[in-house]
């Protein structure tokens, strides 16, 4: 039975990088940091499961990776702990780099000192925002990088140090460059959540309006359970190299919302330009969506872009398995479900949208 370690188990790739192991008959051992409040939530189903195993420890403290990797002893380690907001970096980008740049070398070197240089397989989890202010489009893996975030340039960091140690010391590390990946278990406060869940919650009449920053940024969105499939993949490749993974398919934060809200019975049509643009119900003629300058970064990524051939050719992993469509289906069908059965004034006492517009919450 093979082993792997995963950190940010508990995220949404981790959880569905999980499950994925299991199902291949791996002994998983997550890594957890300690919290005051239950955010256990993806991976409460697999707790139990002879297969899956918990370890508390942190990318910012070495000596609880050590023990960790050097207690299981991996075959495969997915390093995908991250403080993984964009615009929370600019918020925080001293902690950011400590996890997301100092964090990989951490887990490179615990690796090295258990003595399983020759061994262990390392998954590292990089990104498109490494592509950041675009100098090609579409991007593949020979685009030249221009991090334009604190957490892209961390992430920049981590891409080289994984570079680094394969050359150096022969190990077999390798980034999966990832475009985003969207589910119905994403993060409520990126872009696509927060606008399948606004959109449930204004069709069942549980919210007003929707705060939204730059509506033309442009994406390519993928299935999380699709691109899990592609890093472990990456791990299995005869050599150790470095693959883009995206759908090759473009769209803007105005068309995810559009076909967010038509899913949950609204048709939508915008008016207006920059901050003064709004997104109007057709059947009502109420504005349900905002442009809010809070939800603006210092520096934007717009032109996200990926160009899979790569990773379609040499890993035969399928970039159309999940459409674009099929992947807003599926995060408004689930959250239209959710939304229902929140109890009347549960979300008045946690709203999130209230916390954004005070710009608390990114
Ligand atoms: P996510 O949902 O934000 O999950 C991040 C995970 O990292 C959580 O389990 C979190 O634990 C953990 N974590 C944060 N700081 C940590 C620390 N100091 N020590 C240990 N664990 C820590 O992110 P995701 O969307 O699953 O993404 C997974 C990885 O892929 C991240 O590295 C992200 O930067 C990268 N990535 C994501 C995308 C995307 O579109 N999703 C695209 C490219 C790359 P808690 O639950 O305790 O907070
Ligand atoms: N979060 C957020 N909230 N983004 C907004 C909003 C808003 O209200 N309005 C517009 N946007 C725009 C952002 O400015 C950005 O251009 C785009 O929507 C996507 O934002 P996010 O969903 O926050 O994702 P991201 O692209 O910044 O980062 C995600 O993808 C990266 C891969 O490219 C994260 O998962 C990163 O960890 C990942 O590396």
């Amino acid at each position: 039975m093979k082993k792997a370690i995963i950190t940010g188990v508990t995220g949404q790739d981790g959880s569905y990088l999980a499950e994925l192991l299991i199902e291949k008959g791996y002994d998983v051992h997550g890594i957890i940091r300690r919290s005051s409040v239950d955010y256990r939530e993806r991976i409460a189903h697999l707790e139990g499961n002879p297969q899956f195993h918990l370890h508390y420890g942190d990318l910012i403290d070495s000596t609880s990776l050590i023990s960790v990797i050097a207690m299981v002893r991996p075959d495969e380690i997915y390093n995908l702990a991250a403080q993984s907001h964009v615009q929370v970096s600019f918020d925080v980008p001293e902690y950011t780099a400590d996890v997301v740049a100092t964090g990989v070398l951490r887990v490179l070197e615990a690796v090295r000192m258990c003595g399983l240089a020759d061994t262990c397989k390392i998954y590292q989890a990089s990104t498109s925002e490494l592509y950041g202010k675009v100098e090609e489009v579409p991007q593949s893996e020979t685009t030249p990088f221009h991090p334009y975030s604190p957490y892209a340039v961390a992430k920049q960091y981590g891409f080289w140090i994984v570079k680094e140690y394969r050359e150096a010391y022969n190990m077999f590390c390798c980034s999966g460059i990832l475009f985003n990946h969207e589910s119905e278990r994403r993060g409520e406060t990126f872009v696509t959540r927060k606008i399948t869940l606004a959109a449930a919650r204004i069709a069942q009449g549980k919210q007003e309006k929707l705060y939204l920053g730059n509506l033309s940024s442009l994406r390519d969105w993928g299935y999380a359970k699709d691109y899990v499939e592609c890093m472990w993949l990456i791990l299995q490749n005869d050599k150790p190299e470095d693959f883009v993974i995206a759908t090759g398919v473009q769209h803007s934060v105005r068309e995810f919302c559009q076909l967010a809200f038509h899913e949950a019975g609204i048709e939508l049509e915008f008016k207006g330009e920059g901050m003064d643009e709004k997104g109007y119900d057709k059947a009502t003629g109420k504005v349900v969506i905002e442009v809010s300058p809070d939800f603006y970064r210092p520096t934007d990524v717009v032109n996200l872009w990926g160009d899979p051939t790569k990773a379609k050719t040499e890993l035969g992993w399928n970039p159309a398995k999940t459409s674009f469509e099929e992947l807003v289906k599926i995060m408004v069908q689930h959250d239209m479900k959710k939304v229902a059965v929140e109890r009347a004034g549960e979300y008045v006492a946690c709203n999130l949208e209230e916390y954004l517009e005070k710009g608390v919450v990114k």
